[in-house]
């Protein structure tokens, strides 16, 4: 049967209706996405973008040396500019990472903005999970403060006028590779169906959940050094929250890691630093439990983080101490040796002066 004029001006309409809510920021294949790496300001990173109708694999390896970013990004062009207003934020989804990564990766998901000339980011971080499993985010607008362009005194996202979009890798040495599958703006969060934002259940070892966190806390501490603490807290929460979800591994470890997670909840970790230092604290409890030490006292961390939170969460259980020596020396060996999912370190000794800053801005 001939479809009349009629109805099809009718399907039209019922599909700009039913798409109302949700806007496809990616439209991976006809969009132009480039890459754009820190060879422009003299670095030497490597991104390889390969793009699909479902999505976008970005790998390659950060190099610190006059640089440390990789990024891809598309334009919408001269009359693309899109009005966002009336949306509430991003959807992102994302590939889990290999089961055999160290620690989850941390990116910032940018907006270009017309009325500043300026690229406002939100960090977010993409965990570990098994094959095959997928994990959104969404990010509020309000989230995206971070200048990544240029900087601006007291400049925020303008949504009425958004002129691009991209994924930033910033200051986590070495190898990576991850996969992005949408990015759609939406008009509340409720569009993202709750069982997406589900962390993929890791099944992991006390050992692994050892370095995972030493991981974090190094490249965390790297990024938040060079101005970057929403990367760190991104990086912090994710693997809160995979260690909270995790399977096999010490009960009373599990407690400390959910423990954090939900005392941080209250502050969103692209909203300042609070996030961050709450989560670190759990780290260095969870750490000194595997090496049959005390947890450091309180009054090594800022106020926000005080609290008997701790002691109940370790209360009752106990840890089997690790090797943490062998365990540092196995560290080393895959971080330098990069393998894929993991990261390599030129100069584990760099990191340590990151993290020393960190432990000094600690103290203070
Ligand atoms: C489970 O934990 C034990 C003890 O830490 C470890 O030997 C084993 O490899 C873990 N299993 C998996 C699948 O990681
Ligand atoms: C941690 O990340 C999850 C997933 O993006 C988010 O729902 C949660 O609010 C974040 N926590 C904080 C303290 O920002």
């Amino acid at each position: 049967m001939a479809r009349s004029p009629r109805s099809l001006v009718g399907y039209i309409w019922c599909l700009v209706v039913a798409e109302g809510a949700v806007v496809d920021l990616a439209e991976w294949s006809s969009a132009g996405w480039f890459v754009q790496n820190d060879g422009v300001m003299g670095g030497r990173s490597s991104g390889n973008l390969q793009v699909s109708d479902s999505g976008a694999r970005f790998e390659g390896s950060i190099n610190l040396d006059g640089g440390g970013f990789a990024s891809f990004r598309r334009d919408f062009g001269w009359f693309g500019e899109r009005n966002l207003r009336d949306y509430a934020g991003l959807w992102v989804e994302v590939d889990a990472l290999a089961e055999s990564s160290l620690a989850p990766v941390a990116i910032h998901v940018e907006l270009d903005d017309a009325s500043e000339r300026s690229g406002f980011g939100a960090a977010m971080a993409i965990p570990p999970g098994p094959a095959g499993s997928t994990y959104s985010v969404f990010l509020p607008f309000s989230w995206f403060r971070k200048q990544l362009l240029r900087s601006c005194r007291n400049c925020i996202l303008n949504p009425g006028r958004v002129t691009g979009v991209g994924i930033v890798v910033l200051y986590q040495e070495g190898f990576f590779s991850f996969r992005v599958r949408k990015i759609y703006a939406v008009s509340s969060e409720s569009e993202v169906p709750s069982s997406a934002g589900r962390m993929p259940t890791l099944t992991t070892s006390d050992s692994d959940v050892w370095k995972m966190i030493r991981a974090s806390i190094l490249r965390g501490s790297y990024a938040w050094n060079q101005g970057y603490p929403e990367q760190c807290g991104a990086l912090y929460n994710s693997t809160a929250f995979v260690i909270s979800s995790a399977r096999n591994i010490s009960e009373t470890v599990q407690s400390v890691a959910r423990a954090a997670t939900s005392y941080a909840e209250q502050f969103p970790l692209n909203l300042g630093n609070n996030a961050a230092w709450i989560y670190r604290r759990s780290f260095d409890a969870i750490s000194a439990a595997y090496d049959g030490s005390a947890p450091p006292p309180e009054s090594r961390y800022p106020q926000v983080a005080h609290g008997d939170w701790v002691r109940t969460a370790m209360s009752g259980g106990s840890v089997q101490p690790l090797p943490v020596s062998d365990l540092a020396n196995e560290l080393q060996q895959q971080m330098v040796s990069g393998a894929p999912g993991q990261f390599a370190l030129r100069s584990l000794g760099l990191l340590f002066v990151g993290c020393m800053h960190f432990l000094v801005s600690l103290a203070d």
